[in-house]
C-alpha cells in the first residue's frame, strides 16, 4: 500500500489540487484508492462526493477524526492524505509515521518561496526524512513557463535540499475538472494531455520512492 502525504506550510499552493488530481490518477489507473482529508475545509472530501457518481470513484475519509485509519479498507492500494495549511513540520512528522513519501507543493513566488524555506529545513530535520526512510519531494506548481518570474523561481526551488519532482502548469483544466469531482486524468483531448505529462515524473518518483 502507497502512502502519499501532501504538506506545505503555506495555503493556496495546491495542496488538495494534487491530492485529488493523484487519487484519480490513481483509481484511473485501477488502484482501489483512499484519500484522507485532515484539512477543516474538506476540499478533498468533498471533491470525492462529487466523484462518487463517475467511474473510477476514490473513498474520501475524514482525517481529523483519532480513528481515521480505522476506515480506510484493508484492500487499499494507495492512499493519499491531504493536509490543512498552517501545518508545522512536527505534524508533519506525526503524519509521516504512516505515509511513505511526502509531496510538498510551491507557488513561484518569492513570498512562497521565502515562506517555505524554514518549513522545509524542519521537514529534513525529521527522523523519518533524515534516516532516508520518508522521502521528500517539491512540486512547482500554478507555472506559467513563459514569464521570467516561474523560470526565476524554478531555478531557485532546484537549489532547495529536496529534489523538484514536477512542474505543473497554471490551467483552468484544473478549476474545471474539481468543481465536476473530475481530475485531468478523466480526460483526454489533446491539450489535457499535455497536462497530463507534466505528472510523468512525479509518477515516476512515486515508484521508485513509495
Ligand atoms: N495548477 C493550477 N492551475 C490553476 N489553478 C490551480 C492550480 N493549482 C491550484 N489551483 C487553484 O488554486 C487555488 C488553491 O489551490 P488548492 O489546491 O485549493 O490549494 P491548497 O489546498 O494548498 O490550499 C484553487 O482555487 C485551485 O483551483
Ligand atoms: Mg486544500
Amino acid at each position: 500500500m502507497l502512502k502519499v502525504l501532501v504538506a506545505s506550510s503555506k495555503g493556496g499552493a495546491g495542496k488538495s489540487t494534487i491530492a485529488t488530481n493523484l487519487a484519480a490518477n490513481f483509481a484511473v489507473d485501477g488502484k482501489n484508492t483512499v484519500l484522507v482529508d485532515a484539512d477543516r475545509q474538506g476540499s478533498s472530501l468533498h471533491w470525492s462526493e462529487r466523484r462518487s457518481v463517475h467511474p473510477n470513484a476514490v473513498l474520501g475519509v475524514p482525517g481529523l477524526r483519532r480513528d481515521w485509519a480505522k476506515h480506510v479498507p484493508d484492500d487499499a492500494q494507495r492512499v493519499v492524505i491531504d493536509t490543512a495549511a498552517g501545518i508545522t513540520a512536527g505534524e508533519v512528522g506525526e503524519w509521516l509515521e504512516f505515509a511513505d513519501v511526502l509531496i510538498v507543493p510551491v507557488l513561484p513566488s518569492a513570498i512562497d518561496l521565502e515562506a517555505t524555506m524554514p518549513f522545509l529545513d524542519e521537514v529534513a530535520e525529521l527522523p523519518r526524512v533524515k534516516k532516508g526512510k520518508a522521502a521528500v519531494g517539491l512540486v512547482a506548481n500554478r507555472l506559467k513557463p513563459w514569464t521570467n518570474a516561474s523560470q526565476l523561481a524554478v531555478e531557485e526551488m532546484q537549489s532547495l535540499p529536496f529534489p523538484l519532482v514536477a512542474q505543473l502548469r497554471d490551467t483552468q483544466g484544473y478549476v474545471l475538472a474539481n468543481a465536476l469531482g473530475k481530475s485531468i486524468f478523466d480526460y483526454h483531448s489533446e491539450q489535457v494531455r499535455s497536462h497530463q505529462d507534466d505528472w510523468a515524473k512525479l509518477l515516476r518518483w512515486l515508484k521508485k520512492n513509495g
